[in-house]
């Protein structure tokens, strides 16, 4: 059996704090056997949700751009690592949006009621917010993890984990940070061990 990891990216700055984090995270993840893969946000062409509730009618977004195929992906996936950097006290732009285009998942569950994710299912899926942020507050990310919940709930996720590291200022970036890389990696090994353990789970949603 084969688990794939998605790994989303959602800091504008490449190969930074965060997305470094969500390396070695993959990292550990493809130790174990996980079929990895990365997707950059701040690659892709895509428009905001535009608020215009057609989804709430049709189930279906009226954008078709390159955060359609990414949604597929993320359907498919076994884990999904989530990542951005905290600005202004919550998560980037580029996470935001795509988050906002799941509102689809989120009409075609609670408006119109065609798809469900079975308690099996939702523990087989697994996701893990990687973050990082320049304070040195403790509650520096209370502001992202609301946002993931919703996310990961739409899209039939466990919300599984976080690796999260701050105080980024004063280590002068993660790799200063004293744990944090080696914490991802462990997380990354830990997460699809546990799908593995939880084997092939039959998978129901409802057209
Ligand atoms: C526009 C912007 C806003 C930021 N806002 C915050 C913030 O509110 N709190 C914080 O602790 N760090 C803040 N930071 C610092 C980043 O979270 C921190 O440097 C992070 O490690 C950057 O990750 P990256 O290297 O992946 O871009 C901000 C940085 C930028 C560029």
């Amino acid at each position: 059996m084969s688990i794939t990891v998605l790994g989303i990216s959602g800091s504008p700055r490449r190969h930074g704090n965060t997305e470094t984090l969500l390396d070695r995270f993959l990292e550990g993840a493809a130790s174990t056997g996980g079929v990895v893969n990365k997707v950059v946000l701040k690659d892709l062409h895509y428009r905001s949700c535009q608020g215009c509730n057609a989804c709430h009618k049709t189930g279906v977004c009226v954008l078709t751009d390159d955060f359609t195929p990414l949604f597929e992906e993320i359907r498919t996936a076994d884990v999904l690592a989530l990542s951005s950097p905290i600005y202004s006290m919550g998560i980037t732009a580029e996470l935001k949006a795509l988050i906002d285009r799941a509102q689809v998942y989120w009409a075609q569950k609670f408006v119109l009621k065609t798809l469900y994710f079975d308690y099996e299912h939702i523990k087989r899926h697994k996701g893990v917010f990687i973050s990082t942020a320049g304070q040195n507050w403790d509650h520096v990310f209370n502001g992202a993890f609301p946002i993931v919940t919703a996310f990961f709930n739409d899209m039939g996720f466990e919300y599984r984990d976080n690796v999260i590291a701050n105080n980024m200022d004063e280590y002068g970036g993660i790799r200063g940070h004293p744990t944090a890389l080696d914490a991802a990696y462990k997380k990354g090994r830990m997460v699809v061990k546990e799908v593995i353990a939880f084997g092939d789970a039959p998978v129901t949603t409802k057209d």
